[in-house]
C-alpha cells in the first residue's frame, strides 16, 4: 500500500525511523557491485535527499532505467546516514520510475551549464539546482512583498494590462489590436480606423500601472499594484525585459520623503526576508557563484541609503572626469544617468546604495512634481550596487493648473487622460508612490548578472520562445 508521500524539505528534517515515501527527479545516481547511491530532489529545497538501493538481480533491474533526470517514486525506511554530507537517507525497499530519462538526448548534461547555454533550453532549466534556487526566491520574494503591503494596510490594487495610455509617455508601448495586419481598414486621411477595432481605439499593453494606481491611492489612501508590465524598448541589455514584473506601490498624504522613507525600508525588508528564509537557496548561490552576494546583501540592511541631489550627483561625475575616470557617455546637467554612471557612484563614490532626487524635469514622466526653481521635479530614483536603477518614482504634481500645463507642454492629448486629471479636478492631494522592477529585486538578491535569469520565461528582442 503506498503512504502518503512527504517533500524531501520535510523528510531531512525529520528522525530516522519512519517508514517514508519520496518521490522527484534524479540528480545523480552513483555506487559500487553491492550498492547504489540516488540523490533525489523534489524541487522543494536545493538539498537532496540520499536513496539507498542494495543490488540484486530485482533492483538491478529497475536502476538499469534510473539515470539523471529520471522521475522516480522511493519507499522505504528513513535511517541514519553514515555518509557526511546528510542526517538521513531512505533505505529503499521499494522504487516506482515514472519516467526514464535518455542519457543520450537530455538536455541537462554536466558538460554544459553555462547560463548561455540554458537560456537556449529554458523549458527544462527549472530542472538545474540554480535555477530551482532563483525560482523558490522568486516565489518568496513575491509572498514577501504581498506580506509587506498588507500587514501595513495597503490595498492590492489590480490595474489593466491593456489600456489607452502611455503612463511614462515614452512611446515603448506593444500594440493590441485585433485588426487585419494584411487589410488595415483606413479612415479617411488614410491612418488606421481603430473605431473598427476590437475595442473601439487604438490600445497597448500597459508600461506601467501608475497612473491607474493613482486613482486608487487618492480614494483607498494606500495602495499597491503587482502584475506584468511591458515595453517594447529596443535594449538589449542584461537588466531589461520587454516583459517584466513591477510593484508599484502609490499613497496619498506622502511627500517626496515620506517615499523616500517607504522604498528604503520595503527594500531592506525585502533583503532582510530573503536572508532569513531563503537561506538555503542563498547560499547556495553564493558559494556557487558570487562569493560576496550574502555580505552584499546583509550590507544592504545594515546602512542608511545614501540621498543625493542630481545636481550634486552630477558634480562628483564631472569631478571624477576630471580626475580621468572614463565613461563612454558624457555627462552633464541634464543629461539621463546611464547605468556606468550610476554604478559609479554607488560602488566606487560612496559604496552604499544612493538615493537621487530632484532630477531635470525633462528626463522625467509628465506627472511628476515640479520644483519651484523651474527646472526639476521631485523624482527619486534608488540606485543600487551591481545594479544600478532598482526603483524609480516620485511625488505627483497634485496642481491641477501646473499638471495641464505641463501635458500640453510636451504635446501630449490631454483628452486621453481626463480621467486622470479628474483627481486633481476633484479633491485632490499630495501623493507619491514609486515602481521596484521584481526583476531587478530578483538579479540583487540571486547575486545573477542577467536579467534573462531570473524570470522563468524571458521576453527580450527576437526572443519569446515558450
Ligand atoms: O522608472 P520606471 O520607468 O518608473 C515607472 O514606471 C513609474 N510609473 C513607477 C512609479 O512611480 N509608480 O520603472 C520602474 C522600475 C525601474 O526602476 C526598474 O527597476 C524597472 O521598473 N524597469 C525594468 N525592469 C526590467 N526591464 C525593463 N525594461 C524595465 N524598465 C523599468
Ligand atoms: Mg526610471
Amino acid at each position: 500500500m503506498e503512504i502518503t508521500r512527504r517533500k524531501v524539505k520535510d523528510l531531512l528534517e525529520m528522525t530516522a525511523g519512519e517508514e517514508v515515501l519520496a518521490k522527484g527527479w534524479v540528480r545523480t545516481k552513483r555506487g559500487n557491485k553491492e550498492i547504489a547511491f540516488i540523490a533525489l530532489n523534489d524541487g522543494s529545497t536545493i538539498k537532496n535527499i540520499q536513496i539507498v538501493v542494495d543490488k540484486n538481480p530485482d533492483t538491478e533491474a529497475v536502476l538499469a532505467k534510473i539515470s539523471t533526470g529520471a522521475c522516480i517514486g522511493v519507499q522505504g525506511k528513513l535511517v541514519e546516514s553514515v555518509g557526511s554530507g546528510q542526517a538521513v537517507e531512505i533505505r529503499a525497499s521499494q522504487i516506482t520510475v515514472y519516467g526514464e530519462c535518455d542519457p543520450m538526448r537530455f538536455p541537462l548534461q554536466k558538460k554544459d551549464t553555462s547560463f548561455e547555454y540554458l537560456r537556449t533550453v529554458a523549458h527544462m532549466r527549472p530542472r538545474t539546482n540554480t535555477f530551482g534556487a532563483i525560482l523558490r526566491l522568486r516565489s518568496q520574494m513575491a509572498f514577501a512583498i504581498h506580506e509587506y503591503f498588507h500587514s501595513r494596510g495597503f490595498v492590492y490594487l489590480n490595474t489593466p494590462l491593456i489600456t489607452a495610455s502611455d503612463a511614462e509617455g515614452a512611446g515603448q508601448m506593444f500594440q493590441v489590436t485585433t485588426l487585419p495586419l494584411d487589410n488595415v481598414p483606413k479612415d479617411k486621411k488614410g491612418r488606421p480606423d481603430f473605431s473598427k477595432d476590437f475595442f473601439g481605439k487604438q490600445t497597448s499593453l500597459t508600461v506601467s500601472g501608475q497612473l491607474e494606481g493613482e486613482l486608487g491611492a487618492t480614494a483607498l489612501g494606500e495602495i499597491y499594484t503587482f502584475g506584468p508590465t511591458f515595453r517594447a524598448e529596443n535594449s538589449n541589455t542584461p537588466r531589461h525585459l520587454a516583459e517584466f514584473w513591477m510593484i508599484e506601490p502609490e499613497m496619498a498624504f506622502y511627500d517626496i520623503q515620506d517615499n523616500m522613507d517607504l522604498a528604503e525600508d520595503f527594500i531592506k525588508h525585502l533583503v532582510r526576508y530573503a536572508l532569513d528564509n531563503c537561506y538555503d537557496d542563498v547560499k547556495f548561490l553564493n558559494d556557487r557563484y558570487d562569493p560576496e552576494l550574502i555580505e552584499r546583501l546583509q550590507g544592504v540592511i545594515g546602512t542608511r541609503f545614501v540621498r543625493l541631489e542630481y545636481t550634486e550627483g552630477i558634480k562628483i561625475l564631472e569631478e571624477a572626469v576630471k580626475n580621468g575616470v572614463q565613461f563612454e557617455y558624457p555627462v552633464s546637467w541634464g543629461v539621463d544617468l546611464q547605468s556606468e554612471h550610476e554604478r559609479y557612484l554607488v560602488e566606487k563614490h560612496f559604496g552604499k546604495p544612493v538615493i537621487l532626487t530632484g532630477y531635470p524635469k525633462d528626463i522625467k514622466a509628465f506627472y511628476m512634481k515640479q520644483n519651484e526653481d523651474g527646472k526639476t521635479v521631485r523624482a527619486m530614483d534608488v540606485l543600487f550596487p551591481k545594479i544600478g536603477e532598482i526603483i524609480g518614482g516620485s511625488e505627483r504634481e497634485a496642481d491641477l493648473r501646473k499638471l495641464e500645463a505641463r501635458i500640453d507642454e510636451l504635446g501630449m492629448s490631454r483628452r486621453n487622460l481626463e480621467w486622470y486629471i479628474d483627481t486633481r479636478r476633484f479633491g485632490t492631494c499630495p501623493h507619491s508612490g514609486f515602481g521596484l522592477g521584481f526583476e531587478r529585486l530578483l538579479l540583487f538578491v540571486t547575486g545573477m548578472q542577467n536579467i534573462r535569469d531570473v524570470i522563468p520565461f524571458p521576453r527580450t528582442p527576437k526572443n519569446a520562445e515558450f
